[in-house]
Parts: structure tokens; C-alpha cells; sequence
């Protein structure tokens, strides 16, 4: 009769082992069979009454079965986790040769962008780039210049003068007279950096803005030259034909001095806001550097000779990218900036 129910127990054991699924319900099954209180431990319990002989018996068998289920229910159990951690792997894969996200990142100001396109485009063509300080002494923005003290002529520069005696320069020009002073002529160079002006703004008109000094100082340069350069540049700038004119201006630096207008690439010509109606926009000035300017650079009017010009960055933009007012180059609008 307890053989039988070892037999029976066994079976039972065993088949509730292979069916169950996951390791809460094989621990109840462990209990159920194997704790103090489970059906071995009661059988076991059961032997005292019987004759020593089967007591021993039964005894060594039920031992056995306990080592023979213990050892299948740690098996179950290695089984279970091991299929639980492959399930784990199929679901939770990663697929490490998807490309990462690429972190959000910004781009170079559009002013920064054709400030090295056009230094580029002088390197290449024989000029050096120099830099000089935004912050000038009125000797080397006006009377180095050809421009006394207390002429009217500064009149043409609307100038933040600073507590200090110095004051922000109104253009690049002061540092052909920081050059000269310190390098010896034949020279090729162009000075990009930031100007200030005390003025009111409009579509092509700002306070800060940035310009591109040009000089170049030589035995024998002419004003034909000049306009080889300057031509060469727009082309290689635009990548195509513009129409440029050049018109007699005044500059108290140069003599004698013009101005380069380009055709409104806004407008094409008809004339809108970014052109001040005229279809014309005001690239630069320019001329042949005055020999006032050469003296207070230490060089004799007599050897040397050369041209200068000044152009505005900003409005080389414009005309590239078609932007009809510069104040959106100082908005800080992510909307316009992303465009480039
Ligand atoms: C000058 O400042 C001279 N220093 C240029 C020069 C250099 C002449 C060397 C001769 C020899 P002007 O003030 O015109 O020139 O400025 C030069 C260019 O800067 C203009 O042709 C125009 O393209 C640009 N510009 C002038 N004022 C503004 C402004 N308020 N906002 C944006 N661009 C301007």
C-alpha cells in the first residue's frame, strides 16, 4: 500500500514538474513534495508504525525519490531561467549598427561663412589677412587718415567716442597705417573685422557692422589694377558675371577715390528697399592711397604707391543670399540662421 503511494507519488511529481511553466509555481511544487510539512516528509512520517525491516526499506526509497526530485526540480528551474533569459534577449534587442542620433548642433553666422569665403578668394590672389583692434586711438582712425582734428570731414563717420580719449572704430582703415608702420612695403593685404557707427538703422544700414580693408602698396600700382582685382574677386565671389560700376567719390584717404556699386541682387536692378530704390547696392570705397596717409606711415610718397579699398561684409552677404534687410543678420532668429 505505501509502495504503491510511492510509486504514485513519483509519477504524480514528476508530471506536475514537466508541466509547470515558471519558478513561482515550481516552488509551490517543491513545497507540496519536499518541505517538512510536504508529501515525502509525510510519507517518511508515516514509516515509524511498520516493521523494522520494510521501515528501512521504504525508507532508503523515499530517500531516494527525495535526491531524484530534488535534482529533476533544480533542473526545471536552471531550465526556466534560462528560457526566460532568452525570451528577455529576443525582446529587449538592440541593434547596435542603427547610426546614433546625431547631436543637435550649430553652424557658422553667415557673416563668419563669406568673411572666409572672401578671405579665402584674396589669399588665393596673392593678399595676406591682418587683423587690427576694434577698439582705436582717434590718431589712427581720423588723423593718420588725412583727417585733422577738428575737420568737418569726420563729420562723414558717426563715431562713438569712449571716455577713455579712444574711441570704436568707424572702418577697417586705420590698420593700413598700423601695417605700413611695421612692415615694409611691396605689400598685399585685406583686414576683415567689426566697425561701429553712431547711425540710424535701416534695410541696409546698421550700427556694427563688419568690413574688409584692401591694400596693396607696391613701386607701381594703378587704379587699373584696382579694378582687376576687385573684378576677379566678384567673379570668383558670385561664381558668375556681376555688373559692377564704379563712380568718382571722396575719400580723405585716397585721391583720387570712387565707389563700387553692384547691381540688386534683391531687385535685379528695379530698385527695392535693400537698394534704397536705386537698384544700385553701395559695395565699397576705394581709391588710391593719398600720400598724407603714406607720410604718417613712415613710407615716401615718392617711392611707393598703391590702392586701398573698404567693403562691407554684410552687404556682400545680401547680395549673395538675396536678404532684403541686414538687420536680420544681428536678430539671433534660429528660423532665418538655419538657412545656411
Ligand atoms: C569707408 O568706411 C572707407 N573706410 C572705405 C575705404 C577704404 C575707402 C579704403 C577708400 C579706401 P564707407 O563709409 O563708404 O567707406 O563704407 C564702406 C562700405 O561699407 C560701404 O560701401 C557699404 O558697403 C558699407 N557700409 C557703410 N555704412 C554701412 C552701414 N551703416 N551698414 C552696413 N554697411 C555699411
Amino acid at each position: 500500500m505505501v509502495k504503491i503511494d510511492l510509486k504514485n507519488l513519483k509519477k504524480r511529481a514528476e508530471k506536475d514538474i514537466k508541466q509547470v511553466q515558471n519558478l513561482k509555481d515550481l516552488n509551490k511544487i517543491f513545497k507540496q513534495y519536499l518541505d517538512k510539512k510536504g508529501d515525502l516528509s509525510e510519507f517518511l512520517r508515516s514509516l515509524k508504525k511498520m516493521p523494522k525491516t520494510k521501515k528501512v526499506k521504504l525508507g532508503k526509497e523515499a530517500n531516494e525519490l527525495k535526491v531524484y526530485l530534488k535534482g529533476i526540480i533544480d533542473k526545471k528551474s536552471k531550465q526556466i531561467k534560462e528560457k526566460a533569459v532568452k525570451q528577455s534577449h529576443e525582446k529587449e534587442w538592440i541593434d547596435i549598427t542603427i547610426p546614433a542620433k546625431k547631436p543637435v548642433s550649430g553652424h557658422l553666422h553667415p557673416l563668419t561663412q563669406v568673411k572666409r569665403e572672401i578671405e579665402n578668394i584674396f589669399e588665393l590672389m596673392g593678399f595676406s589677412v591682418v587683423e587690427g583692434p576694434e577698439v582705436e586711438s582717434e590718431w589712427y582712425n581720423f588723423d593718420a587718415l588725412n583727417i585733422p582734428k577738428d575737420s568737418p570731414i569726420r563729420d562723414l563717420w558717426d563715431t562713438f567716442y569712449l571716455k577713455n580719449g579712444l574711441l570704436l572704430r568707424t572702418h577697417t582703415s586705420p590698420v593700413q597705417v598700423r601695417y605700413m608702420e611695421k612692415n615694409n612695403p611691396p605689400c598685399r593685404i585685406v583686414v576683415p573685422g567689426r566697425i561701429f557707427r553712431h547711425e540710424a538703422t535701416d534695410a541696409n544700414h546698421e550700427f556694427n557692422f563688419y568690413h574688409l580693408e584692401g591694400l596693396m602698396i607696391d613701386k607701381q600700382v594703378s587704379a587699373a589694377n584696382f579694378k582687376a582685382v576687385i573684378e576677379e574677386f566678384y567673379r570668383r565671389f558670385f561664381k558668375k558675371p556681376v555688373k559692377i560700376r564704379m563712380r568718382p567719390s571722396y575719400f580723405p584717404f585716397t585721391e583720387p577715390s570712387f565707389e563700387i556699386d553692384m547691381t540688386c541682387t534683391v531687385c535685379l536692378g528695379k530698385g527695392c528697399s535693400a537698394c534704397g530704390r536705386t537698384g544700385w547696392q553701395e559695395m565699397m570705397g576705394a581709391g588710391m592711397v593719398h600720400p598724407n596717409v603714406l607720410k604718417s606711415s613712415g613710407l615716401n610718397p615718392k617711392n611707393w604707391q598703391g590702392f586701398a579699398f573698404g567693403m562691407g561684409i554684410d552687404r556682400l552677404v545680401m547680395m549673395k543670399y538675396k536678404i532684403n534687410d541686414i538687420r536680420f543678420l544681428y536678430k539671433n532668429d534660429l528660423r532665418f540662421l538655419k538657412q545656411f
